[in-house]
């Protein structure tokens, strides 16, 4: 198929396909096996600019990053808009690729002072802010918008236009209101219209589960490029089966015992980063590894007890490498 080329600034990506940002989800270990697996660019979780501005050091720790995880973009929000450009200029010091504005946080305690998708009642808004950020860095400044506040107040495509005026490198548009959350469908005939109405690069993010609808999105949105969200929750290879859709190649899903090698990478990485905090943190992320696969319960009820890291590692090997052997029910299929 026809592929974009996506260019953000002037950084050209291998690959039009992003891993989203997800809070507390997307942290350097899981961030660089993404990138290990196809994502052609990550991004921080959303990360507070006034936290960066007063020099906490929980909120810098949410901003840094590893050199091999690059292309990265650092994720910031505020509902002041002058904190932002101030958080951007300060960022620098990290050298991220990009620096990402959130307005698509749909939590209310954030849109009610005016930040996150708070941002969508106001494209005017949406200008200032960007306008800020564009003054304080030599950084690309990129976007992250909803679709509008509700179904009939529907702002993106001003807000693209707006974010297109003041400088940005490029929007990326999750194709739901804010008051819909993250629930029902997203809504991609919408996405279609922003990309329509700006000359800078789109990026179409909601609802892509398989690569086949990362190609679709491509096809059905003329999108310069898509953003994996809860796809890749447990399913890091989910890039590598978009590169295959978009490159018209066959995609033959993941056995348990061919995950193993990447949920290894994952789990040592996080302990070897984070300790004890990263192997408790690694209970969420093998719950999802192993969603769906026979003797699942069992085995997230068993590693969720445990806090020796080497046990863990035992456990977790067994249950992946030896799952065909132990679980004779369970055919290829399994597969992901
Ligand atoms: C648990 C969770 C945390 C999220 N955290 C962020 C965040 O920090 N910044 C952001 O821009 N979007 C965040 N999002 C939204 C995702 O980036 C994405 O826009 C959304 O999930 C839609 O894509 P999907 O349908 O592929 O999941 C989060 C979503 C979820 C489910």
């Amino acid at each position: 198929m026809y592929i974009p080329l996506l260019q953000i600034g002037s950084l050209i990506l291998e690959r039009p396909v992003l891993l989203a940002p997800l809070c507390d989800i997307t942290n350097s270990p899981y961030r660089l096996l993404c990138r290990r697996n196809g994502a052609a660019m990550v991004f921080t979780e959303m990360v507070s600019a006034e936290g960066i501005v007063r020099n906490q050091a929980k909120t810098w720790a949410l901003a840094r990053f590893t050199p091999e995880e690059r292309p990265l973009g650092i994720q910031i929000f505020s509902h002041d808009t002058a904190i932002l450009g101030e958080a951007a200029a300060r960022l620098e010091s990290l050298q991220p690729d990009v620096i990402d504005l959130n307005f698509g946080c749909p939590v209310k305690k954030v849109v009610r002072r005016g930040a996150g998708a708070g941002f969508m009642e106001s494209p005017e808004r949406i200008a200032q802010a960007v306008r800020s950020v564009v003054a304080a860095t030599r950084l690309p400044v990129t976007a992250k918008l909803r679709l509008g506040p509700k179904p009939d107040r529907v702002t993106a495509i001003e807000a693209a236009q707006a974010a297109q005026a003041e400088g940005a490198a490029a929007v990326t548009v999750h194709g739901r209101t804010t008051d819909q959350g993250f629930s029902g469908q997203a809504n991609w005939e919408l996405i279609a219209r922003v990309k329509q109405s700006v000359t800078l690069p789109v990026i179409g993010n909601g609802d892509i589960y398989r690569g086949e609808d990362a190609r679709r999105m491509i096809e059905q949105t003329g999108v310069d490029g898509v953003m994996v969200g809860r796809g890749m929750l447990g399913n890091p290879w989910i890039f590598a089966a978009c590169a295959a859709a978009l490159e018209d190649r066959p995609w033959q899903p993941l056995t348990p015992a061919q995950r193993w090698p990447d949920v290894e990478y994952h789990y040592r990485r996080s302990v070897e980063t984070r300790g004890l905090k990263g192997l408790r943190e690694m209970r969420k992320f093998l719950a999802w590894y192993s969603r769906g696969l026979p003797g699942a319960a069992e085995f997230r009820a068993r590693v969720v007890r445990m806090e020796d890291p080497e046990e863990v590692l035992a456990v977790t090997r067994d249950f992946f490498v030896n799952h065909q052997a132990n679980h004779s029910e369970s055919p290829i299929e399994q597969a992901i």
